[in-house]
């Protein structure tokens, strides 16, 4: 099904991610123009990029950053233009559980400003470029998760910084229209997927066994399987009428235990 998204300029925070990198191999096969952003890893948004067939180029910034984000927008519109789709995928998952009542109050607030602050200084930036360009076509996708639909003991911090996320949207999507007549907000939120952000976490078969308890699917995402809804409701032609929209890609978990112990294979995720 063509997308229509040839010659799109979407612009993917947290690209060097193992989703962030699904999502622009995807955007990449449709023919969009990219601009990747890390933070860290340029090793690995090189080594990365390298695998893209279509133009893009590679930004770096910490988006806990105000001043870095804008610099982050503009060396973007300088490069390619108008910035047509955003997709907010960068983040981090604190790995340790801290309960609520032993959490510091700096790892709330790291937490807090990279997934969720970061999410509306680049919204901020993403609507100033469409009142700078005006066309009916817009689309943010925002990355979230099942932490921020069930929450998630011991990760209090994670789960307000996503749930955050589905209030940013819920908002901004009244607001986009006036700007932009076509434009759309919505959300992804995966569940376990194997990523660098989870490989500690995937180690560990317990955590695993315990992970597919609530998954009727009994299988972990692959960052495939966020990418495709990424892309799917970033097109104006095969999501056109998609707003404020939030696709669970968690293979039908419901945040409680479905299954026993003994019940999981965990050969066959
Ligand atoms: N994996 C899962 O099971 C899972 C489940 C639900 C939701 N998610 C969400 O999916 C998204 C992608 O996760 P992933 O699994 O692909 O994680 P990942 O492989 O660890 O990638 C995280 C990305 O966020 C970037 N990042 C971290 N701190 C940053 C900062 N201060 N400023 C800017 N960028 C920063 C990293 O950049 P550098 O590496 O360049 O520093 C990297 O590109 C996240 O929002 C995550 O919360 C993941």
């Amino acid at each position: 099904m063509d997308s229509g998204l040839n010659g799109a300029h979407v612009l993917i925070t947290g690209a060097s991610g193992g989703i962030g990198q699904a999502i622009a191999k995807f955007f990449d096969e449709e023919g969009c123009c990219l601009s990747l952003h890390y933070n860290k890893n340029k090793k690995q948004i090189l080594r990365f990029s390298s695998e893209l067939e279509g133009d893009h180029c590679l930004l770096q910034a910490d988006l806990s950053s105000e001043v870095q984000t804008k610099e982050l927008f503009r060396d973007s519109i300088a490069t390619y233009g108008r910035i047509d789709c955003l997709v907010v995928n960068h983040g981090i998952w604190p790995e340790s559980p801290v309960p609520v009542h032993e959490m510091k109050l700096e790892q709330w607030d790291k937490t807090i400003a990279i997934n969720l602050r970061a999410a509306f200084i680049c919204s901020k930036q993403y609507v100033q470029n469409l009142v700078t360009f005006p066309k009916e076509f817009a689309s943010i996708v925002y990355i979230s998760s099942t932490a921020g639909v069930f929450g998630e003991a011991g990760h209090a911090d994670y789960a307000v910084s996503k749930s955050g996320l589905h209030g940013l949207m819920l908002s901004l999507k009244n607001e986009i229209t006036h700007i932009a007549s076509r434009g759309r907000v919505n959300i992804v939120a995966p569940g376990w997927t194997i990523t660098p952000m989870t490989e500690k976490f995937l180690e560990d078969h317990e955590g695993i066994r315990s992970a597919l308890q609530t998954i009727p699917l009994r299988k972990l995402a692959r960052p495939e399987d966020i990418a495709r809804v990424v892309v799917f409701l970033s097109s104006d032609r095969l999501a056109s009428h998609i707003s404020g929209q939030v696709i669970t890609v968690a293979g039908g978990m419901e945040g409680r235990k479905l299954f026993e112990p003994h019940e999981i294979d965990i050969n066959g995720i």
